[in-house]
């Protein structure tokens, strides 16, 4: 159990994920690595863990080369040992992919390969600069808390020059430097870098320079064990054309399918990534890019209490207590509310129950070990969000949906709070707002902005909702807003 322990920690810490061998051929395909093109060719994996790529690499080499009528078996030795590259900073990894590789040539009758694998952290490494025709993997995806020492490296990168949040960030710089002048990478990655922070200044640098090819979003589609959301990129030096091909994942038979070729200009949208059919997209921009100075809808996250078993439940006293909506699943609780006219009030007031001051008394430990905000007690709400607008009338909603059954939006009256989700405050009536939100078109909206979880699942912020609802009013209403033209690098002549 230990030893099973220290493995899942190394896992973690080195990113370990191997690919299956289905996701390698699709990127060895996407990247235009087959044919008699790739021989005499330099490619590299960068992280190439036990060889789930060099291996699949090393078997099209050998059957391209021994296509020719008289073939040099020693000819095919050197050239493996010459074009062939890999690192890991793993020498357990390194050992199997050389065994693994051997294995795959002892198929060919050949057994002398001097295997170019280098035991190394990439981060460091510069031999390989300019020097690539191809460079493949699936680099390491490691959270910045876990990186230890590497990550004074990490911050030499312009990649990581939003805040690193992630290792695989700064893999497709180094793959990107690996490249010669007309090189090719293909990356299985998450896709978090589509519209994260950290992803922000490496999205700009793609499109700046023409680099995306293709794109294969594997959406929910989980292609590894570890609940992560990834996509293919191809990314090509040099490239002629400046649309990039956008593909879907066939998760029946494994294989992406194309969808739409797109200009930067379709899917870079306000900064981030987004991937769908022109039209889609089309529209989605039209949302994202809306601005207005007349303002109908405020959405804001519902209570943090950070202990909602203490604050929630069924008490059985009433003092200092409201109703709450848990908005993730539309059910009514009682909350325990130590505020009056949205300030804190103090210990002894509150306590003056004695059954109050019993159940703060022996949850004492608790709710001290809460990260409080600054303006916050022990006693209090973790956050104050949500506290000022208890005497409001307001909405809640669950920001978490897939369909429009999922969807839970419920009117809230003076005095009820909300937590586990987000509310709005609006002038507009109930049957408007309800009419703007339970539709297929709020889903397509939500399903674009690509915030995957779990069973199919998108996620959605308050300003996402905020976005939607104020277009969606300026539409009805025939409001005219400000579409933001921000796309400078694409307004060239
Ligand atoms: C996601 S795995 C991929 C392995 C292999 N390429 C595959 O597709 O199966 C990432 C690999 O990166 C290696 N790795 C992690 N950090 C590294 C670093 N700084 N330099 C080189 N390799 C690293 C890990 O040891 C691991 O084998």
């Amino acid at each position: 159990m230990k030893r099973e322990m220290n493995t899942l920690s190394a896992d973690k810490l080195n990113g370990r994920v191997y690919t299956p061998e289905f996701i390698v051929s699709n990127i060895l395909d996407l990247s235009g690595y087959y044919g008699q093109t790739i021989l005499r060719k330099h490619v590299i994996d960068n992280s190439c863990g036990d060889g789930a790529f060099l291996v699949a690499i090393v078997e099209r080499y050998c059957k391209e080369f021994l296509r020719n009528s008289v073939p040099d078996i020693q000819v095919l030795s050197d050239e493996l040992s010459n074009y062939i590259h890999g690192i890991d900073i793993d020498e357990v990894e390194c050992c199997k992919c050389i065994e693994n590789l051997n294995k795959t040539v002892s198929k060919y009758g050949i057994s002398n390969v001097n295997w170019d694998i280098l035991c190394a952290d990439t981060l460091v490494v510069d031999k390989y600069n300019g020097k690539m025709d191809f460079v493949l993997g699936n680099p390491p995806y490691v959270r910045i808390h876990n990186l230890g020492n590497s990550i004074d490296n990490v911050k030499k990168f312009l990649f990581a020059k939003n805040g690193m949040s992630d290792l695989y960030i700064v893999f497709y710089e180094i793959g990107l430097r690996m490249l010669k002048n007309n090189g090719v990478l293909g990356y299985i990655t998450p896709s978090s870098f589509f519209n994260s922070l950290a992803g922000k200044y490496m999205r700009a640098y793609l499109v700046d320079n023409n680099l995306i090819d293709k794109i294969v979003d594997l959406k929910h589609y989980q292609a590894f064990t570890a609940t992560t959301y990834t996509t293919i990129v191809i990314l090509k030096n040099d490239r002629q054309q400046t649309t990039t091909d956008y593909y879907r994942f066939e998760e029946k038979n494994n294989f992406p399918y194309y969808v739409d070729t797109l200009n930067a200009g379709d899917f870079f949208i306000d900064s981030c990534f987004y991937f769908a059919e022109k039209s889609e997209l089309y529209e989605l921009k039209k949302i994202l890019m809306f601005h207005t100075t007349e303002e109908h809808f405020s959405v804001k996250n519902g209570f943090a209490t950070l202990a909602d078993s203490f604050f929630i439940g069924d008490f059985d006293f009433d003092e200092f207590t409201i109703p709450v909506i848990k908005a993730s699943t539309g059910k009514r609780y009682k909350c325990i509310f130590p505020y009056c006219n949205g300030k804190l009030v103090s210990y002894s007031a509150l306590t003056s129950l004695s059954a109050i001051k019993h159940h703060f008394e022996t949850h004492k430990e608790l709710l001290l070990k809460r990260s409080l905000e600054k303006s916050s007690a022990w006693y209090g709400f973790g956050r104050s969000q949500g506290i000022n607008d208890v005497y409001k009338c307001k909405y809640s909603i669950n920001a978490l949906i897939k369909s429009i059954i999922d969807l839970k939006l419920i009117k809230c009256d003076k005095g009820v709070g909300v937590y586990s989700g987000l509310y709005i405050i609006t002038d507009i009536s109930e049957n408007e707002l309800r009419e703007m939100l339970c539709n297929e078109g709020f889903i397509s909206y939500i399903s674009l902005l690509g915030k995957y979880k779990s069973g199919g699942y998108y996620t959605f912020s308050s300003k996402d909702l905020k976005q939607y609802l104020e277009y969606k009013y300026s539409q009805k209403n025939e409001i005219k807003g400000v579409h933001n033209e921000q796309f400078s690098i694409f307004n060239r002549p």
